[in-house]
């Protein structure tokens, strides 16, 4: 099997993390999202979650230094040498800086293309697991049964505090201002794929595959 590191480009809502965990499970890499790593630190109340909690609910990002130093150890464990997709980092030029500081070359950049109506629909409409973290979507990828987990059976889904329309305004500019420049970035580095975002799940992941594969 091809084995890849891959990055995940585009706005909030774009269907980074839904793709990101397709593409992991297809080429068999670990699945390294800064934002579920960030949430599951937050929720275990540690120092680190308590620190990024004040920036994430207010939809602005952590600082560069806290994510890049998760990143850099998640990177180190074994399960990550012989690939990874990252889905949420970088975000910055600092980040992206960092990650070239730590020997890495992506094979490719994903840049999934939405627009910022789209962006706020799903965001509006997102409903994920407390339990397993699947993510749903209220009209688009409803759940089997009303309010459980397809994935765990567990009851009561929920919305991220982040999915709140200030938050998600503020999540839009941030995006813009900070994130939007690495597309020019890595299209200068010959790696970046643009992938149209707005069409159903499964055809964005196999014109994702397509383009890695005719490479
Ligand atoms: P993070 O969790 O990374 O949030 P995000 O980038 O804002 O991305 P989302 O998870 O909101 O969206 P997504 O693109 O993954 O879309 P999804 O697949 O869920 O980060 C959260 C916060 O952590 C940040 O705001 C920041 O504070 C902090 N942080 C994280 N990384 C950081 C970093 N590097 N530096 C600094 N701070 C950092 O899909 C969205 C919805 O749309 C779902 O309901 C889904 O079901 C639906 N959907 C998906 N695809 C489709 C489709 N093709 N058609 C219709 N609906 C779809």
């Amino acid at each position: 099997m091809t084995t890849y590191r891959l990055m995940m480009l585009g706005p909030p809502g774009a269907g980074k993390g839904t793709q990101a965990k397709r593409l992991a499970e297809r080429f068999e890499i670990p699945h390294v999202s800064t934002g579920d790593m960030l949430r599951q630190a937050r929720r275990k109340g540690t120092e680190l979650g308590k620190k990024a909690a004040e920036y994430m609910n207010a939809g602005k990002l952590v600082p560069d230094e806290v994510v890049i130093g998760i990143v850099r150890d998640r990177l180190s464990e074994d399960d990550a040498e012989g690939g990874f997709i990252l889905d949420g980092f970088p975000r910055t030029r600092p980040q992206a800086e960092a990650l070239t500081e730590m020997g890495i070359e992506l094979d490719a950049v994903v840049n999934v293309v939405v627009s910022d109506d789209e962006v706020v629909k799903r965001l509006g409409g997102r409903i994920s697991c407390p339990n397993c973290g699947a993510v749903y979507h209220k009209e688009y990828n409803p759940p089997a049964e009303d309010d459980k987990c397809d994935a765990c059976g567990q009851e009561g889904l929920i919305t991220r505090d982040d999915d709140k329309p200030e938050a998600i305004r503020s999540r839009l500019s941030g995006y813009h201002e900070k994130t939007a420049p690495l597309i020019e970035y890595y299209e200068a580095q010959g790696a970046l794929k643009n992938i149209d975002g707005e069409s159903a799940p499964d055809e964005v992941t196999e014109a994702i595959v397509e383009e890695l594969e005719a490479n």
